[in-house]
């Protein structure tokens, strides 16, 4: 048995927590009760791990240690909960996952690709998000939504050029691979969003049904 694993990504403030609450009611209604999680996190050491990772500190963080901590999250959480609930034939959503290493740390960060596909590889063998919802919006916007929800952590306290580079690492690893991402436009209020996600709810149960 073989669970439909679906991540969720985008810059910050995209709406990527709001609309995995709206995804799962939507799963819920159709009979399918998802395993919800988040990167980085997900489970208790994990999360821990997270708290380094968005903590504001005084000493600067080398860019590799900020990836190597990224994946040390990462393999935890596979272990704990990814793997476990994908074998026993779950939904598995995460709030963001490997694309967002190569859209922070590869493009905002500007670490090389293979060295994150060489970690990818090692920590994940084969297993690749099955859907991938990315959430776009102009820097700007996401920002302005982000700033006004609460502090801004390490991360939300880049300048744009380094979101700039998220958004377009995005969008071309969406480009690169069609046939797993989902590219949506959460500029538009929410509802509008929201009704712009029925294809991606549709294309998810179909997964889960099959
Ligand atoms: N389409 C929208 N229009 C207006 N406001 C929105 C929209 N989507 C989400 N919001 C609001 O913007 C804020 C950020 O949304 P949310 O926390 O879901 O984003 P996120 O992508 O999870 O952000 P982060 O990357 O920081 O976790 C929240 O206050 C949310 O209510
Ligand atoms: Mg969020």
């Amino acid at each position: 048995m073989s669970g439909v694993f679906v991540t969720l990504e985008g810059p910050e403030g995209a709406g990527k927590s709001t609309n995995l609450a709206y995804i799962a009611d939507a799963l819920r209604a159709a009979g399918c009760e998802p395993v919800l999680t988040r990167e980085p996190g997900g489970t208790p050491i994990a999360e821990q791990v997270r708290g380094v990772l968005l903590a504001h500190h005084e000493e600067p963080m080398a860019d590799d240690a900020e990836l190597l901590l990224v994946f040390a999250a990462r393999a935890q959480h596979l272990d704990r909960v990814i793997r476990p609930a994908l074998a026993a034939g779950r939904v598995v959503i995460s709030d963001r996952f490997t694309d967002a290493t190569y859209a922070y740390q590869g493009g905002g960060r500007g670490i090389d690709q293979t060295r994150i596909a060489e970690l990818e590889q090692w920590t994940q063998g084969d297993l690749r998000p099955d859907l991938t919802l990315i959430l776009d919006v102009p820097v700007e916007v996401g920002m302005q939504r982000a700033r006004a929800r609460s502090a801004l952590d390490r991360f939300e306290s880049e300048q744009q050029t380094f979101f700039e580079a998220v958004r377009s690492s995005y969008l071309t690893r969406a480009a690169m691979a069609p046939e797993r991402y989902v590219v949506v436009d959460a500029s538009t209020d929410l509802a509008q969003v929201q009704q712009s996600l029925q294809p991606f709810i549709d294309q998810l149960l179909e997964c889960w049904r099959a």
